[in-house]
């Protein structure tokens, strides 16, 4: 099989594997992982165009959170088509990049200084952050049935409590420290003008909510 046939049999395998994701998590969002990874390793020179384009393509596929934890049958069913459609060679590699991309999951015994693991991580979380950043955590948060503020932060007594997750808590607990895990130069770059444009976001959400009462919400960073 040539590389091209390949690229097209992946695309197929990834959209028929995500059709039971939230819409955050679709095809859009892959293909969009995609040409950021491609974008990043070709100004960085950092790894084979191919590896980072096929890795970039299949980093979800195993998500554990649409698998009920358990990523290991995804990982297997990867590793068995890579090897149907001939890319046997890659497929280790391939995996051990599924396997660490996410911060929470990976594997302590994983190649964590891999440039393609390095690329498609960093391609991963510019998607999150920005203003696709804010469409997907919104859309995520629905899919949760999650709030998306919520400003009690002082219980019956005056004191501060802790507030309940939202999709605004989010922005703190993960979104506005993306910039900050960027592994690449290019990365760095580009996730600056995301997260200036979240904090527009959340200035600007804030002012909406505040409107009328005169006071000054606390703001939910004092609760990181
Ligand atoms: P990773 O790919 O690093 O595992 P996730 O799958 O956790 O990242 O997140 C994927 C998308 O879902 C991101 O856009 C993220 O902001 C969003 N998301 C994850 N958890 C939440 C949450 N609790 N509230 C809102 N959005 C979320
Ligand atoms: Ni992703």
């Amino acid at each position: 099989m040539n590389k091209n046939d390949q690229i097209s049999a992946i695309e197929e395998f990834v959209k028929q594997n995500m059709k039971g994701y939230d819409s955050g998590h679709d095809w859009w969002h892959i293909d969009r992982v995609r040409k950021l990874a491609l974008y990043i390793n070709e100004r960085e020179d950092l790894a084979d165009p191919f590896i980072v384009e096929i890795a970039a393509l299949l980093h979800d596929t195993a998500d554990s959170k649409f698998a009920k934890g358990n990523s290991e049958p995804g990982y297997s069913l990867i590793s068995d088509f890579m090897d149907e459609i001939e890319m046997s060679e890659i497929r280790d590699h391939v995996l051990n990049v599924i396997r660490n991309i996410s911060f929470s999951n990976r594997k302590k015994s994983g190649n964590h200084s891999d440039p393609v693991l390095r690329v498609v991580q960093d391609a991963d979380r510019l998607d999150a952050i920005g203003a696709i950043g804010i469409a997907r955590a919104f859309n995520y948060g629905g899919f949760r049935n999650n709030k998306i503020y919520n400003p009690e932060v002082l219980d019956s007594s005056g004191n501060r409590k802790t507030a309940t997750a939202s999709t605004i808590s989010h922005f703190y607990d993960k979104l506005l420290l993306l910039k900050y895990r960027m592994n690449t130069l290019t990365a760095k770059r580009l996730a600056a003008e995301r997260h200036e444009f979240m904090e527009i976001f959340l200035k600007e959400f804030y002012k909406e909510w505040e409107f009328g009462t005169g006071t000054k919400q606390i703001s939910q960073s004092s609760f990181r």
